[in-house]
C-alpha cells in the first residue's frame, strides 16, 4: 500500500510535512533545488533583507558531539562520538535581493508542488522599516512564493530593532504583522525566539495580529566552550567570541516545551515545529505536541554526501512516517497532532503517595 504523506497547513497543500528551516541549507537555488530533487516538501529560504551584512571572518558554524568514555561536548574530532548540537553566529542570507528573485521565480517554476516559503527580515520603529518589510513581502510573493516566515528571532543582531530583540515587544509584533498583511496575501508565518519570558502572549498577538502560523524554535542564545589547555573558544575571531545559537539535538526537549505552550494556548491555530530534529522519533514528538509541520536545520548540515541538504535525511523521515502511520492505521498525521496536550499538566496535578499535597501551599485545597 501507497502511503499518501500530503498534508494541508496554513492552507498550502505539501507532498510531505517535512520542510527544510531557513538557514544554510536553504541559502542558495542550487541547495534548494537539490533538496527539492531529494524529496523535501517544502522550504523556508534562508532570511532575506535589505540591511548591510556582513559575516565574521572565521567559522560561522561549529558542530558539537560529545561520547560516552569522556562524555565532554567539543567540536574536536574524536572517535565514537555522536552529534549533540550546532553552534552558528551566522547573519541572514547576504545576497541581495535582487539576486534572490530570479532564482526564486526559477525555483517555483521546476517545482510548482513544493512550497517555498519566504523568511523576511527588516528593522522596527519606523515607517521607513515598515516599509522595508513591504517590499521584501511584495517582491517575494511576486515572484511566486508561497508563504512568508517573519524572522523576529534571529539571535545574534547588534540591531536592537531587529532579530530576537523585538520579539518580546507585542507592539512592534502587531505592526510588522500588520504592514505585512496590508501588503501581500499569502500565509503568513511568524519565527519567534525561544528565549523570550513571554512567548505565549508573543505568539497570542502574532496570531490575532493575523499570523497564520507560529515557527518555533529559532537557536538559544549561547556561548562556545572554551579548551582548557589552549584557554580558545572553540570558535573565535581574533580571541573573540559573541553570543551565538545552539541547535540540533541537545534543544529538542526545550523546543518541545515551547511548542506545547504555544499549542496548548492556541489548540486551533497553526505551529510549525523546530529544533533537534534527526528523524521520525524527533518529528513524532513536536506532532503530539500540536505541529502540523516540521521544519529541519542541524541534522540536514550535518548529513556527509548531502551538500548539507539532508538527501538520505528526507528519505528516511518520509519512509519512517510511511511505516508508522501504515503499522497503526493512520490516514495522516492529524489522527495523532495534537494527542499529548491535555497530559501536560500543573506539577500538583501529578499523583503524591498521599493525597492532600496542595501545589506547595499551606492550606488543603
Ligand atoms: C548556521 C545556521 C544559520 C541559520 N540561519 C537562520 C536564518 O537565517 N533565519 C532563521 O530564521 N533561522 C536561522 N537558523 C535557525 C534554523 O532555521 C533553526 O531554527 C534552528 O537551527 C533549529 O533547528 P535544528 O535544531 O533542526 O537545527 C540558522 C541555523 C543555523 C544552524
Amino acid at each position: 500500500m501507497t502511503i499518501d504523506l500530503t498534508t494541508h497547513f496554513t492552507g498550502l497543500k505539501f507532498v510531505n510535512p517535512f520542510v527544510l528551516a531557513s538557514a544554510p541549507p536553504t541559502e542558495s537555488k542550487r541547495k534548494i533545488m537539490k533538496a527539492f530533487d531529494a524529496g523535501w516538501g517544502g522550504v523556508v529560504t534562508k532570511t532575506i533583507g535589505l540591511h548591510p551584512v556582513e559575516n565574521v571572518a572565521g567559522p560561522k558554524t561549529i558542530y558539537q558531539r560529545t561520547g560516552e568514555t569522556k562524555p565532554y561536548v567539543s567540536r574536536e574530532k574524536r572517535p565514537d562520538t555522536v552529534s549533540h548540537s550546532s553552534w552558528n553566529w551566522e547573519l541572514i542570507s547576504d545576497q541581495p535581493l535582487d539576486q534572490w528573485l530570479p532564482d526564486l521565480k526559477e525555483i517555483k517554476t521546476a517545482y510548482p508542488d513544493r512550497m517555498v516559503i519566504a523568511s523576511i527580515m527588516a528593522g522596527a520603529g519606523n515607517d521607513e522599516e515598515m516599509a522595508n518589510w513591504q517590499k521584501l513581502a511584495r517582491a517575494c510573493v511576486d515572484v511566486g512564493c508561497d508563504a512568508l516566515e517573519l524572522n523576529l528571532s534571529c539571535p545574534h543582531m547588534d540591531r536592537k530593532d531587529m532579530g530576537a530583540h523585538i520579539a518580546n515587544d507585542e507592539d512592534i509584533i502587531r505592526w510588522v504583522l500588520k504592514a505585512v498583511t496590508d501588503a501581500v496575501d499569502v500565509p503568513i508565518w511568524v519565527k519567534l525566539t525561544p528565549s523570550s519570558s513571554s512567548l505565549v502572549s508573543g505568539a497570542a498577538a502574532a496570531y490575532a495580529a493575523g499570523a497564520s502560523s507560529i515557527s518555533l524554535c529559532n537557536t538559544f542564545p549561547s556561548l562556545p566552550l572554551m579548551d582548557p589547555e589552549t584557554l580558545k573558544f572553540e570558535v573565535e575571531v581574533d580571541g573573540l567570541v559573541t553570543s551565538g545559537g545552539q541547535a540540533g539535538l541537545a534543544i529538542l526537549n526545550q523546543a518541545l516545551e515551547r511548542v506545547s505552550s504555544i499549542s496548548r494556548a492556541h489548540p486551533d491555530q497553526a505551529i510549525s515545529g523546530i529544533g533537534g530534529i534527526k528523524g521520525f522519533r524527533e518529528a513524532f514528538n513536536f506532532i503530539v505536541h500540536g505541529a502540523g509541520n516540521l521544519q529541519i536545520c542541524t541534522a540536514a548540515m550535518e548529513e556527509k554526501g548531502s551538500g548539507g541538504v539532508g538527501v538520505k535525511l528526507i528519505q528516511e523521515l518520509t519512509g519512517d512516517l510511511s511505516d508508522y502511520l501504515e503499522r497503526k492505521g493512520y490516514a495522516s498525521i492529524e489522527d495523532f497532532r495534537g494527542i499529548a496536550r491535555a497530559r501536560i499538566v500543573e506539577h500538583s496535578q501529578i499523583r503524591r503517595k498521599s493525597e492532600d499535597y496542595n501545589g506547595g501551599y499551606a492550606e488543603s485545597a
